[in-house]
């Protein structure tokens, strides 16, 4: 097998300008590009509203507006954004396990977009991928049930080389699957002992522009890193401070960014439960202080405040430098990083407050997860992820548009199989890979049993360099022979260059 790797001479010609000689470490706009300003956060906490649909003839119905606007980030000018119902950003939707939800999207923008309802189990033609465009003025109407265990998922849009451009405009929600009546030994007061974190990055200039202002695509260092930025946003603001509960609060995060990964503490070094991850509860809570979330995936945390006094601090983190030998390897992740991967830094500071509503006392133990097994799998696909010469590839080949897609990414899964997915990294940077419609199990990573963090349910899981790791996935479902699914890279600028496949669920 040849390992393809981007040779230092072919990135400095990827990065364009003769002579922006590359300094190691890479500065963090790379390439010698603008980093943008710094920008001091402060602002309180947006927390997103919570919207519960209007039950119509027993199914909770959702309205969702894709809209242009405006935010003041405090780059030095006001910049201009796309939101769902709002400037940026959109609700938090809330759905209830055995309903039935009707999404209706209007799209309000002046060019085409979709949303897809990341993490949700849902027939291909609701999934809203790249197949199932929304036209500018149009309402896209689509109806399913909800049938998964709660979990925490989202919602963001996905037009075939244009995902990483809307989300980045601010595109992009979260969704709240629960049970009818919330379990009482965990949190659940919206906003104050239980509240979504959206975390991004963003790059602003000074006049209030980022890389992909007025429809630019970005530079072939920001594809091939994907595009990163040292402006941390949380729900929409930098760096924000938020006033949350004095005792057990439940955090839901999403990594909501483009590209880069976070490796999540506390500054005071205090531990932390992990309950759940994308796909909903562990098996038990997993006591720790750190939390790696790559783009597109989810975690949930209890952080006990009820020690601390009202009024007292604590900034949440990212200890990116904690894990850079593990995100990236050799001159190409070298490369390919920038200085906040080596660093560790803010993203927002929580002000504890008044006492939650009840006092929670959480569970050891959740629910069995019956776990698949390698006898399960009708049969075996390889992935593999690789970067080379200016280009992001899986199996050797790329999605470059909607119809003339390589079988060697192009899939036929009968309704009902499992299937045994070995996905490889050869290059030298971390790929978090995004399996559509279905929740699945690490089998091993790099032939070990995954650590209790990735033995949940999961959607997109983190293939570090060199890493090989091995799903086991069930095609429950409907069948369906026009419309599929995707697979790809959650770095959307990868995506966005083709790397990400597509799977047809066919009759059985
Ligand atoms: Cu969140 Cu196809 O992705
Ligand atoms: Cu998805
Ligand atoms: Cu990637």
């Amino acid at each position: 097998m040849t390992r393809p790797t981007l040779s230092r001479r072919s990135f400095l010609q990827a990065c364009g300008a003769a002579g922006t000689a590359l300094a190691l470490p890479v500065t963090l706009g790379g390439c010698g590009t603008d980093p943008g300003v710094t920008i001091d956060g402060g602002d309180p906490l947006p927390v997103p509203p919570i919207d519960d649909g209007e039950l119509i003839a027993g199914v909770r119905v959702f309205r969702l507006d894709l809209q242009a606007g405006t935010v003041d980030f405090g780059a030095g000018a006001p910049t201009a954004t796309y939101g769902v119902n709002g400037a940026y950003l959109g609700p938090t939707l809330r759905f209830r396990r055995g309903e039935r939800v009707r999404l209706e999207v209007t799209n309000s923008l002046a060019e085409p977009s979709t949303l897809h309802w990341h993490g949700m189990h849902v027939p291909a033609a609701s999934d809203g991928g790249p197949y199932v465009m929304v036209a500018p003025g149009a309402t896209w109407v689509t109806e399913y049930d909800v049938t998964q265990r709660p979990m925490t998922a989202w919602y963001h849009p996905h037009p075939m080389h244009q995902t990483g451009r809307q989300v980045y405009m601010g595109l992009a929600g979260v969704i709240y699957v629960e049970e009818p009546t919330p379990p009482a030994d965990l949190p659940s007061t919206y906003g104050v002992d239980d509240l979504p974190l959206v975390i991004q990055d963003r790059r602003f200039f000074a006049d209030g522009t980022h890389p992909y202002s007025g429809g630019a695509t970005v530079a072939m260092h920001d594809m091939m890193a994907g595009l990163k930025g040292q402006t941390m946003l949380v729900n929409g603001a930098v760096q924000p401070r938020g006033v949350i509960a004095r005792g057990l609060v439940r955090l839901r995060v999403l990594n909501g960014s483009n590209a880069r990964a976070y490796h999540l503490g506390f500054a005071d070094g205090r531990g932390f439960r992990l309950i759940a991850s994308d796909g909903g509860l562990l098996e038990a809570p997993v006591t720790t202080s750190r939390v790696l979330v790559a783009p597109g995936e989810r975690v949930e945390l209890l952080v006990d405040f009820a020690g601390d006094a009202t009024g007292a601090t604590v900034a949440l983190q990212s200890y990116s430098g904690e894990v850079f030998g593990a995100l990236f390897t050799g001159q190409m992740g070298a490369n390919l990083a920038d200085g906040l991967d080596r660093a560790t830094f803010d993203l927002a500071t929580f002000e504890v407050g008044a006492p939650p509503p009840t006092t929670i006392v959480p569970p050891r133990s959740f629910a069995p997860i019956a776990r698949l097994a390698e006898g399960d799998a009708a049969r075996a696909r390889q992935v593999t992820l690789a970067m080379g010469m200016g280009a992001v590839s899986i199996n050797g080949t790329q999605m470059t548009d909607l119809t003339t897609v390589p079988a060697a990414i192009s899939f036929d899964i009968p309704v009902g199989d499992v299937e045994l997915w070995t996905i490889t990294n050869t290059s030298g940077m971390a790929h978090p890979f995004h399996v559509h419609h279905r929740q699945f199990q690490v089998l091993d990573v790099d032939g070990a049993a995954p650590p209790a963090a990735l033995a949940g349910w999961k959607d997109t899981v983190v293939i570090g360099p060199g890493q090989v790791v091995r799903l086991l996935l069930s095609f429950a479902g409907v069948a369906d022979r026009a419309v599929p699914y995707m697979f790809h890279c959650h770095i959307l600028e990868h995506e966005d260059h083709g790397m990400m496949g597509r799977f047809f669920l066919i009759p059985p």
